[in-house]
């Protein structure tokens, strides 16, 4: 976690909220925070609500109950700088690399030397450069994922919603990505809400953890990952929090909480 500079202001994203789709119940009052700057990764079993809980942060899905805050206000993607990587890659195939990256800046009214800046930079950070005239048809779908972060990361969006973005490409490829996004994290100062199934992946990345039980979702765990960064997924102390946290993810609907150990629990009231 970021410095003692943080612990004073207000957290970035404050979700205390509710959710069904008709008589199906996904969350039971939902509630935690996550702090400027941080990287958070969540963590649950398929069709926990993942998604849904990002469409709520993105504002593009209002909760049934509570509230969803972003900057202690509502979350409103016309209001507030708000970028989304989906699971899928996600690009436009009527658009180069180039264009492709620079949409969010033209939707934000960024023309000239400042996009044409803008784009070099993180092109060169998703280490794209060459291949800014190529087509998605042309590329693979690693490079397009690429492409995907970029656009996400290429606009000031101070809050960057991940969605399993990683799940369709190869492993090599996922690790280089992996590496990629916590670099443009660390230098661009952005606060991620990274989704994801994979456990070695969230103790990779994360700032912190945060564990959904199957449905209707609760927080199971709270984990903060005190290890430093880069780090070595084979570490003994690496491989001690995974045999850790294996608990959680398999836990069908809550499972016990150990009796001692670094998990704070965070219990929904
Ligand atoms: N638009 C929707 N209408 C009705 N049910 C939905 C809708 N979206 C998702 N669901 C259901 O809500 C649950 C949570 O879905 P989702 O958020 O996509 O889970 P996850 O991303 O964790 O796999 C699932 O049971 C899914 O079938
Ligand atoms: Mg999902």
């Amino acid at each position: 976690m970021r410095g003692q500079e943080q612990l004073n202001e207000r957290p970035k994203v404050e979700v205390d909220a509710s959710h069904q789709y008709g008589d199906l119940v996904v969350y039971k009052r939902l509630k935690f925070a996550v702090a400027a700057n941080e990287f958070i990764c969540i963590c649950g079993p398929s069709g926990c609500g993942k998604t849904t809980l990002l469409d709520m942060l993105a504002g593009i899905l209002r909760p049934s109950e509570g509230a969803v805050l972003i900057d202690g206000r509502p979350a409103n993607p016309k209001q507030q700088s708000i970028s989304f990587v989906f699971q899928e890659p996600s690009t436009f195939p009527w658009l180069n690399v180039r264009d492709n990256v620079a949409t969010g800046l033209r939707i934000k009214g960024i023309r000239g030397s400042e996009m044409v800046e803008k784009v070099r930079d993180i092109v060169e950070m998703v280490g794209l450069t060459g291949f800014e005239s190529y087509y998605p048809h042309q590329i693979s779908g690693g490079m397009k994922q690429r492409v995907a972060i970029a656009r996400a990361f290429v606009t000031d969006a101070d809050l960057i919603l991940m969605d399993e973005p990683f799940v369709s490409l190869d492993q090599p490829t996922r690790e280089r990505m992996q590496n990629e996004v916590l670099d443009i994290w660390r230098h661009r100062r952005r606060t991620v809400v990274f989704v994801t199934h994979n456990l070695e992946e969230a103790i990779f990345l994360g700032d912190r953890i945060l564990f959904l039980s199957a449905k209707p979702a609760r927080i199971l765990a709270e984990l903060p990952i005190a290890l430093p960064r880069p780090r070595d997924p084979v570490s003994p102390e690496f491989m001690a929090l995974r045999s850790q946290c294996m608990h959680w993810l398999h836990a069908p609907s809550g499972g016990q909480m150990p009796a001692q150990g670094k998990l704070n629990h965070t219990e929904n009231r």
